[in-house]
């Protein structure tokens, strides 16, 4: 269902075009004059259908001014007008459809609404699915009561809605990208992309143009243009993941890219000024790595503009059972399992054990005992470690 304005000052014809499309379930208003329409753009129509010949305005004009209040609103011109300058006009300016006034204008608007309604339709499903998308890596994914991950969650909000570069560090398997993420969608940059590249996963000879992209013939491998990750998150947050695998030769590119907020394509030399947030993670210590000369100091002291540092999973207390009951009951949930309970012995060996791959440790640990374990009780023995 589609909310639809009709904008028509001939009641006769507002009467008709109605009644065309009274089968399809849409919601219809009616309004004579171009003020009407205007001052009841706060109802958000889907779909605009605009008279040429309006008192006062012509419906181009009008349909400018709508797009203006509300860029996606979809607008058809009807008019009696047929002169191709008007109809490539009214195209160029945005105009989603263009119906001539004649004996066919019934079906063709029936039509017109059709195809424009199920255009709606795509567009309300995928609003939906984003929202979606957005709440699933809001704060609530970050689970634990312990002090050490409230003062995560704190520091998380105040450099949310702000631009500055984040560096996250931590062990593996942490939450480092969960906490990347996060920021991301909880920041004015939530509908735009978030673009990870992860430094220890690219051959070096590839990476310069996967971060900054290549112009076709840049080299022999280069049969298209490339656009690189930097570009692709432009007005959305590149996370660069692992950054203490840079070579120094690409860090200073990057503290290039960083200082400027622009890159060039390998093989040309045009620049192309982005707007990009940057977060990175890395699980090394960049202090250590600044002093035996593998990672620049004046890189690190630009990338560390604000830092998170995730505890490891040992020092968060209680969080370990959980985070463990939630791994569990999702598992569960996801694979039409009865939930099995952890035994008491369970709970205490968790709490004492040391798990050094963290939290993606206890989610595999977990999840492999619920397969394993018998009488719907989860035993010390069913924990089979999968860390060496
Ligand atoms: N506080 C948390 N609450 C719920 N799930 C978490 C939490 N922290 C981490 N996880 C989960 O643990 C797994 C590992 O997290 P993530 O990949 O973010 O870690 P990482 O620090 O990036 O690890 P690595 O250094 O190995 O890349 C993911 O499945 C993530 O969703
Ligand atoms: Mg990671």
């Amino acid at each position: 269902m589609a909310r639809i304005f009709i904008v028509e000052d001939d009641l006769t014809v507002a009467a008709m075009l109605r009644h065309s499309i009274a089968s399809q379930d849409h919601e219809i208003m009616h309004f004579t004059d171009a003020e009407d329409c205007m001052g009841n753009m706060g109802m958000r129509p889907d779909i605009i259908s605009i008279d040429y010949n309006l008192p006062g305005m012509n419906g181009i004009e009008l349909m400018m001014r709508v797009k203006e209040i509300d860029p996606m609103a979809m607008v058809i011109l009807v008019s009696g007008q047929e002169t191709r300058e008007v109809i490539v006009d009214a195209y160029r300016k945005g105009a989603s459809d263009y119906i001539i006034k004649n004996e066919s204008l019934n079906a063709n608007f029936a039509n017109a609404i059709d195809n424009l309604a199920a255009n709606v339709r795509l567009r309300k499903e995928v609003e939906v699915l984003r929202e979606q998308i957005i709440d699933r890596h809001k704060y609530s994914s970050i689970l634990g009561n312990s002090q050490a991950i409230l003062k995560v969650l704190k520091l998380m909000q105040k450099v949310e809605k702000s631009n500055i570069m984040v560096l996250i560090t931590g062990q593996s398997g942490t939450g480092k990208e969960l906490v990347a993420k996060a920021l991301h969608y909880n920041s004015n940059r939530a509908r735009k992309p978030f673009v990870t590249v992860n430094m220890g996963a690219i051959p070096e000879d590839l990476v310069e143009s996967e971060l900054f992209g290549h112009e076709k013939g840049a080299f022999t491998d280069a049969r298209e243009r490339r656009i690189g990750k930097f570009e692709e998150a432009n007005e959305g947050t590149i996370f660069l993941d692992e950054i203490g695998e840079m070579t120094l030769h690409l860090q200073s590119k990057l503290l290039r890219v960083l200082q400027e907020k622009e890159v060039t394509r390998i093989g040309s030399n045009k620049t192309i000024k982005l707007d990009f947030r940057m977060i990175a993670a890395t699980n090394r210590n960049l202090a250590n790595e600044v002093k035996e000369g593998r990672f620049r100091e004046d890189l690190f002291y630009r990338i560390q503009g604000f830092l998170i540092h995730l505890p490891p999973l040992e020092e968060r207390g209680d969080d370990v059972i959980l985070l463990a009951k939630n791994f569990l009951s999702d598992f569960c949930l996801n694979n039409r399992m009865s939930q099995p309970e952890l035994s008491r012995e369970t709970i205490s060996f968790m709490l004492k054990y040391k798990w050094p791959g963290n939290i993606r440790e206890l989610k595999a640990v977990i999840e492999r005992a619920a397969v394993l374990c018998e009488n719907n009780t989860i035993t010390p023995e069913d924990l089979m470690f999968v860390t060496a």
